[in-house]
């Protein structure tokens, strides 16, 4: 992308390089568009494997800025990120979500008065012990422009006062889930899972146990790892399913299990974490699914998947309804119950979440402040 780009995307963790995908895929002028990594996500299997799948541009500019606490991390992305904006002449700058790297993005842009747009704006889980709904808040709070999700997202800004550049365009994931349903079937894991047994060479983790389903499991919440006790009653409750787990470990998770002397129950296969295609080919095909992830609550709900959530509140409030989503928190008894609950009698209902052309709507809106 070129050096004369006006709009700045910033990203940083997995979830941002898939919603970044999405709407770079419907950008009418790519050349107006560049990518700044901050670094926060680093290993291949977090940052690059979505670069390569989904075709997302090389970022323009990487700012090899990950690891360290909070503020240290937030701390370091903020002059990174100044003199990066300070570069580029009346730059729009897109952030997305609620990671540090969104909250450092909005921040930078914001002191320097460059018109800012927050993609997934107006999300709350109002609970402020969770890092990332400081992250919205403040976020929201300093955009000009907030492309939200659902109309409840839009209805909870304007309960804060914020009702100018408000939009409802639809989730973004929505849109990258149905473009990638196909070529997620298509992968040799996706025909395996299917019932093709000439599917070609599957990742060396799976293999015929998988064939008597699975259940799919996701766990890097901070206040889910970060307690010793916390992270082995969740690991027991794992163990005690019965079940097959299949669990592609976030690297937070795999330290603080190392650090914390967690153990793993036999039924239990942790697997590296899994590129953008091989995870939406699993969550297609398991039973059920449980994790403490935002996108992930969503792709399962998308893909007809019950989810039972290992957290007390969620943003994505929608994929509650008729069961579909369950939240448990920390509970064992209760995620045990919630996975042995009937399934929902109502298939789901997204329509909330728009008509998969949210992308589209975002790149109108963006494309536009930059119109010549
Ligand atoms: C971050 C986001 C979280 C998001 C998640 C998506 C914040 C506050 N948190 O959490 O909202 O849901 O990304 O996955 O922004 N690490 C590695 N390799 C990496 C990246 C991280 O080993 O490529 C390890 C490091 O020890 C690091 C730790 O994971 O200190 C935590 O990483 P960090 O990016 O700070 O937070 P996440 O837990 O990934
Ligand atoms: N994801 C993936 N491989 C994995 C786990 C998750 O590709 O092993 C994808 C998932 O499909 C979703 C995104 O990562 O699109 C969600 O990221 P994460 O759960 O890390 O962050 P959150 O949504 O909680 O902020």
């Amino acid at each position: 992308m070129s050096d004369a780009a006006r709009t700045l995307h910033i990203v940083g963790a997995r979830p941002q390089f898939v919603k970044v995908a999405a709407l770079l895929r419907a950008a009418r002028h790519p050349e107006r568009h560049s990518i700044v990594h901050t670094g926060q996500h680093y290993d291949a299997g977090l940052s690059s494997v979505f670069f390569d799948e989904l075709g997302i541009p090389a970022p323009h500019t990487h700012l090899g800025i990950g690891g360290g606490t909070h503020a240290e991390q937030t701390g370091a992305m903020l002059p990174a990120l100044e003199a990066r904006l300070r570069e580029t002449a009346d730059p729009v700058v897109v952030v997305y979500g609620d990671t540090n790297s969104t909250l450092a993005g909005a921040l930078a842009a914001a002191k320097l008065h460059v018109p800012l747009v927050h993609v997934e704006a107006g999300l709350r889980s109002f609970d402020k012990r969770m890092p990332e709904e400081i992250n919205r808040v403040v976020t929201d709070h300093v955009s000009d422009h907030l492309l939200c999700p659902t109309p409840s997202a839009v209805e909870q800004l304007a309960r804060e006062g914020i009702t100018r550049g408000v939009h409802w365009v639809g989730d973004v994931m929505l849109d990258i889930a149905r473009a990638e349903a196909e070529r997620a079937c298509a992968t040799p894991l996706g025909r395996f899972l299917a019932g093709d047994d000439a599917a070609g060479p599957l990742p060396d983790f799976l293999g015929p146990a998988l064939r008597g389903g699975y259940l799919l499991a996701t766990i890097h919440r901070a206040g889910n790892t970060d307690d010793a006790a916390t992270l082995a009653r969740l690991v027991g409750a794992l163990g005690d399913l019965g079940r097959t787990v299949v669990w592609p470990l976030h690297p937070r998770t795999r330290h603080a299990m190392v650090r914390l002397g967690v153990g793993l129950p036999p039924n239990v296969l942790t697997v590296e974490p899994l590129g953008y295609l091989a995870f939406a080919a699993l969550l297609r095909h398991a039973d059920l699914v449980l994790t403490d992830s935002g996108g992930v609550q969503k792709e399962a709900w998308f893909a007809g998947r019950r989810c039972v959530t290992l957290r007390d509140t969620t943003e994505w409030t929608e994929t509650l309804l008729h069961g579909w989503n369950t939240l448990v928190g920390d509970d064992v008894d209760a995620l045990r119950a919630a996975v042995a609950a009937p399934p929902p009698a109502s298939p789901p209902d997204f329509s909330a979440y728009g008509d998969a052309r949210a992308a589209e709507r975002c790149m109108g809106i963006i494309e536009g402040l930059t119109a010549p």
